[in-house]
């Protein structure tokens, strides 16, 4: 059986990604990375940002929250310092991009038009930000215009990353697939917040993005909703923690999959899902990915 996958002008080697703001740029693992279908950076915005006071991260039973607040170095830095890095990795390299207007996306896209770049996610879908972000990625209108100016800058590969935040993520996927994006991935986090003893915000941004096994019912949900309706393919994402979660997704509709917080937990996560899919798919003598994506609705 063949494991490549073909997202716009990108083949990935198997249908694996480390999820963005999970596994930094991939280079503290080489081996992992190389060896999964390629990896989605931290978001970059154009000018680096510090993020959000801690604390960060909490902790509860079935997931954590985050508020992150998209710290990063800046596209400049990024292009200096990491890009050249990341030519010693062999996977496929994807980078997650925050603008705060259509400008700053163009500005993006047109300052990190290398080799190495094989493709952008369009970030419109973060809940740790003011502006854009969430924000974006809520209005059909404006994730249409950005992936539609994006994609005239760019031929590289151009996923759209969503949210199911109070928002149907069929229209805005819709959106996404009538400007022109080579696939969507959802779904980003979910937003929340816990409190301390006292009764104050434990985050430092007060209000965090919900991750982990907990979200995977309403992941799983959004992707049928949107992958039986789409021309283009849907990258399931949101709390796969074991090659079985993967399984859900694919048969759920999603052509590929990117782990995010089970990186958190175990950096070779990724590796262990995708090979654990491959273990399971030669088991049940799986012979092409269709026999497996999109199952729950051949069922129907
Ligand atoms: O806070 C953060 O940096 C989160 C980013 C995201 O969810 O895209």
């Amino acid at each position: 059986m063949k494991y490549r996958i073909k997202i716009g002008r990108t083949v990935f080697a198997n249908p694996v990604l480390a999820a963005s703001g999970t596994f930094g740029f991939g280079l503290k693992f080489p081996g992992v990375a190389n060896r999964i279908g390629g990896i989605v950076t931290k978001g970059i915005t154009v000018e680096p940002r510090e993020g959000s006071p801690l604390p960060r991260i909490y902790e509860f039973p079935g997931g954590i929250l985050n508020s992150v607040g998209l710290e990063n170095p800046g596209v400049r830095r990024f292009r200096k310092e990491i890009l050249p890095e990341l030519r010693r990795l062999k996977c496929r390299v994807i980078v997650n991009i925050a603008g705060f207007s259509i400008d700053e996306f163009i500005e993006l896209v047109d300052g990190l038009d290398y080799k190495r770049v094989d493709g952008f996610e369009l970030n419109l879908s973060c809940p740790n930000v003011k502006n854009g972000g969430v924000t974006f990625g809520q209005s059909p209108r404006m994730v249409e215009r950005i992936t539609k100016a994006v994609r005239k800058s760019t031929n590289k590969t151009l996923i759209v990353k969503l949210t199911g935040n109070f928002i149907d993520p069929l229209k805005t996927a819709k959106a996404a697939e009538q400007g022109g994006a080579d696939a969507v991935c959802l779904i980003n986090t979910l937003f929340g917040m816990a409190l301390d003893e006292s009764g104050r915000h434990f985050l430092g941004g007060r209000t965090g993005g919900i991750s982990g096994p907990c979200l995977k019912p309403f992941a799983l949900f959004c992707v049928e909703r949107v992958a039986s309706k789409m021309t283009i393919p849907v990258i399931g994402c949101g709390g796969i923690m074991s090659g079985m979660d993967a399984i859900d997704f694919l048969s759920a509709g999603a052509t590929m999959v990117q782990v995010g917080t089970a990186s958190l937990v175990n950096p070779k996560a990724s590796l262990a899902v995708w090979q654990a899919l491959g273990d399971w798919c030669r088991r049940h003598e799986v012979k092409d990915w269709e026999d497996i994506v999109g199952r729950t609705k051949r069922q129907d």
